[in-house]
């Protein structure tokens, strides 16, 4: 059977800045990472260099959207001073995408701060809605220009961001601490609708939204109390910050990674980092957003898969559960794999390989796997055939 995906529909991948491009030495992670206490990303995948080959593998796999990330810490390297040279260089990088037929979704801050941001208490800091929407006023302004680039995401996984740097202390700063976790929450809201209100106020045009890490928390029919249980964890963990941004926001990014079922269940399928592979999920997740009634984008989708021998099926299984929401009425507009290139997985360091293209973090070779001709089939064709 075909399945025909609208016209416009956009087809890419993703990554973040310190993730893949290589010599940021300015942020809380390059300083944690100094210290010993989560691992370095060093040159990463040097796409800061090697942007440019990069895209011509975007545009060969078919894909007519991207998904990328400013570094904040380059452009902003002290407070309230702009480096015109780094904005130059992520012009070169939307032109370059541009120059390729590729649509831009732009990430003005995907999880590192600039060093003097984190010793100011990152989003702690009361100022912090106020420091961050400059930050993204004066990237906006000089990057939008000229129809540059359209879709701009403020924040990516606020939630995720939050519990692993203020709940799990497993990023920087590294707390544990349930009324800091709470407090950063509030303020990466605030810090959304300031930036948001710029953003539209430079120009009203532009689509606006955050990237949503949502999870899909299930549980049998039978079991009334594990139900409630993960009642309450969707509406925290999946709509808080949703419900708060309401009325600024112009789609919703959807970041899909994680089920859970209440209690316990075997699952046959996992990735390398041992995530459960449950594509249904994704259905469920989309019927869920229906009720915010904007565009959806899934702004990241993906697995670690060093062998390559799940990711073809993993792509297709939960574009089959997404055309099936389509098919329900989910405005869906566009699919984002994550990730283009394998990368620097945070406090996992190089080891999980999520890239539709290996990287050899020695010699920077890119080799193109097998599911990414397969993926590519899908984007050149706008069809799925399963
Ligand atoms: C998401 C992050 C992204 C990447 C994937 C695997 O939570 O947004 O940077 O690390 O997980």
């Amino acid at each position: 059977m075909v399945k025909n995906f609208p016209g416009n529909f956009l087809w890419g991948s993703a990554t973040s800045s310190y993730q893949v491009e290589g010599g940021v030495e300015n942020n809380d992670w390059a300083e944690a990472g100094r210290q010993g206490k989560v691992p370095v990303a060093g040159r990463a995948c040097d796409h800061y260099n090697l942007y440019e080959k990069d895209f011509d593998v975007v545009k060969e796999l078919g894909q007519n959207a991207h998904r990328l990330s400013i570094e904040w810490s380059r452009i902003e390297p002290e407070e309230g001073k702009f480096d015109e040279k780094e904005i130059e260089h992520y012009r070169k990088v939307l032109q370059a995408l541009r120059d390729r037929g590729i649509e831009p979704f732009v990430t003005l801050w995907h999880f590192t701060l600039p060093n003097w941001f984190a010793k100011k208490g990152g989003f702690e800091n009361p100022k912090a809605p106020e420091i961050f929407a400059r930050y993204c006023g004066f990237v906006v302004r000089r990057l939008a220009e000229g129809d540059m680039a359209k879709f701009w995401i403020t924040i990516n996984e606020p939630m995720v961001y939050a519990s692993m740097g203020y709940l799990k202390g497993k990023w920087p700063p590294f707390s544990k601490n349930f009324f800091r976790f709470l407090k950063v929450i509030k303020t990466l809201i605030s810090s959304h609708l300031a930036s948001y209100n710029i953003i539209k106020k430079i120009n009203p045009e532009l689509q606006v939204g955050i990237a949503k890490n949502n999870i899909d928390f299930d549980s049998t029919r039978f079991n009334p109390l594990g139900r409630l249980v993960q009642v309450f964890r969707s509406i925290f963990w999946n709509h808080y910050f949703l419900k708060k941004a309401f009325g600024h926001q112009d789609f919703i990014g959807l970041n899909y990674y994680f089920h859970k079922h209440f209690g316990y269940k075997f699952y046959e399928q996992k990735s390398d980092m041992g995530w459960v592979i449950y594509p249904k999920a994704i259905f469920h997740l989309l019927k869920e957003l229906k009720k915010y009634n904007l565009p959806i984008y899934i702004t990241e989708n993906g697995l670690a898969d060093a062998k390559d021998t799940k990711r073809e099926k993993f792509i297709k299984d939960h574009l089959t559960w997404a055309y099936k929401a389509m098919e329900e009425g989910v405005d869906l507009r566009g699919y984002f794999y994550w990730s283009l290139l394998d990368n620097f997985e945070w406090a996992d360091g190089f080891g999980p390989r999520f890239g539709l293209v290996e990287v050899d973090y020695k010699t920077m070779e890119r080799k193109i796997r097998p599911s990414a001709w397969e993926y590519k089939k899908i984007c050149e064709t706008n069809s799925l055939e399963i």
